[in-house]
């Protein structure tokens, strides 16, 4: 079959590659028809490169059409179903799972590296797993995991249940903003995007979204969102606070991670661990700060007092400095994680069911490209070239 592999810094190729085969009962395989390009994996194509392996098939947002089933998971699953697949490996019966932890999952944790559970094309750190981006995807615990959709409606309707849509509502439950409260959500790209408009579908009063990419704020317009351009404002939390009632918001989310624009300091410690043989890169990539934290940083100072802070942007560094008088005198309640991608779909199943798509899943996706441009689609993303703003691949 054909998919994307990684080859080092900015190297993504369209190869071939052995087809997936039932390795265990619980197996399924499914044929992709559509599967995304996420945030996440820009981080591979830069920082995560010391924890890639070349050859490693990547993608973590896929979907499709079930074409053989192991013996167990045939219970639950039959060749054809329509199927999108969570980005989480998990095993949906251990401790973690039982209670909706599913991206600590116990199964799947990998122990070596002290990591939670296993994610689909995510480096070593989480189990080396063969990714979404390819024509065909080996889907391990497959009656639990997998998350049947109705035929009809277009991939894209349902394509974003594997990840940034359970994303965005984990980020904003996690805020936890009152009905008629205020959010303000920092990074609009896709994940971002969705908080806004989770938020709105939720209750919340005002929202309002910061970002500094035209079409990325032109697009939060479209969906009743308040927007304040980061290159027009020298003093974001105040301009914010003039926009709720000079307090801050109730919640912040911090949608952007590790990459934000505007930290040279950490730049440059990004292309440094870059420039180093593998073992000293991933010391450094683990062990030291390479997080650009502008994002982060403006998220705890714009919250009001006894606010919350969510992220759901991606980090990775360990020694990053976060100011602890501010979390602390503004008393603060701040979460962070990975999402626990199925914990989430009975709520969100029926907004993406109805036809009137009131969490605008149509209005998404910038570019639809079949699998062999991935290469330029993933440096065409990164730059936020062609109004980019989201690539699906249609393998
Ligand atoms: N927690 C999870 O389970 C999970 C799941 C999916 C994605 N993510 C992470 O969420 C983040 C966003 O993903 P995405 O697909 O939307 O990626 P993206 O890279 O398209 O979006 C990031 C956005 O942040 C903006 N930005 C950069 N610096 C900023 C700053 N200082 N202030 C405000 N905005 C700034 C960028 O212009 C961009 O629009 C990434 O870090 C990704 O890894 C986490
Ligand atoms: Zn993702
Ligand atoms: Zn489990």
């Amino acid at each position: 079959m054909r998919a994307v592999t990684w080859h080092g810094k900015r190297d993504m190729r369209v190869e071939t590659v052995p087809d997936p085969t039932i390795e265990d009962p619980r197996d399924a395989i499914v044929r992709i028809t559509s599967t995304g390009l996420c945030g996440s994996d820009l981080h591979l194509y830069e920082v995560l490169g010391p924890f890639m392996h070349e050859g490693d098939v990547v993608g973590h947002e896929p979907m499709g059409i079930v074409e053989a089933v192991g013996t167990e998971a045939a219970g639950e699953l039959s060749v054809g179903d329509r199927v999108v697949i969570p980005f989480n490996v998990s095993c949906g019966r251990c401790w973690m799972c039982d209670r909706g932890l599913y991206a600590q999952c116990e199964t799947t944790q990998v122990r070596s590296h002290d990591k939670g559970a296993a994610l689909y094309g995510y480096t070593e750190l989480y189990g080396q797993v063969p990714g979404g981006q390819a024509e065909y995807l080996r889907v391990p615990y497959a009656d639990f995991a997998c998350i049947r959709v109705p035929e009809g409606p277009v991939d894209e309707r349902f394509l974003y249940l594997s990840d940034i849509l359970p994303t965005a509502w984990q980020g904003y439950d996690f805020a936890d903003v009152p009905k008629g409260g205020t959010v303000a959500v920092f990074g609009l790209g896709p994940v971002g995007q969705f908080v806004t408009r989770v938020a709105r579908a939720r209750g919340a009063e005002t929202v309002v979204g910061i970002d500094l990419v035209p079409e990325r704020l032109e697009m939060a317009r479209r969906h009743d969102v308040t927007t304040i351009d980061l290159r027009e404002v020298d003093d974001v939390a105040a301009a914010i606070r003039d926009l709720t009632d000079g307090r801050g918001p109730d919640g912040v989310v911090d949608a952007v991670g590790m990459e934000a624009h505007g930290s040279t300091m950490a730049a440059f410690a990004q292309h440094a661990a870059g420039l180093l043989p593998e073992p000293a890169a991933q010391a450094m990539v683990e062990k030291l700060g390479v997080d650009r934290l502008d994002a982060f940083t403006a998220a705890i100072s714009t919250v009001r007092r006894g606010g919350t802070v969510s992220v759901s942007g991606v980090y990775g560094g360990a020694v990053d400095p976060i100011p602890m008088l501010e979390v602390f005198d503004k008393g603060l309640t701040m979460r962070f994680g990975q999402c626990h991608v199925k914990r989430w779909i009975d709520d969100i199943l029926p907004l993406v069911v109805d036809d009137a798509d009131p969490l605008g899943t149509l209005d998404m996706a910038t570019h639809k490209l079949p699998l062999e441009r991935a290469p330029e689609a993933y440096a065409m993303f990164q730059a936020k070239d062609d109004g980019c703003i989201k690539v699906v691949f249609e393998p």
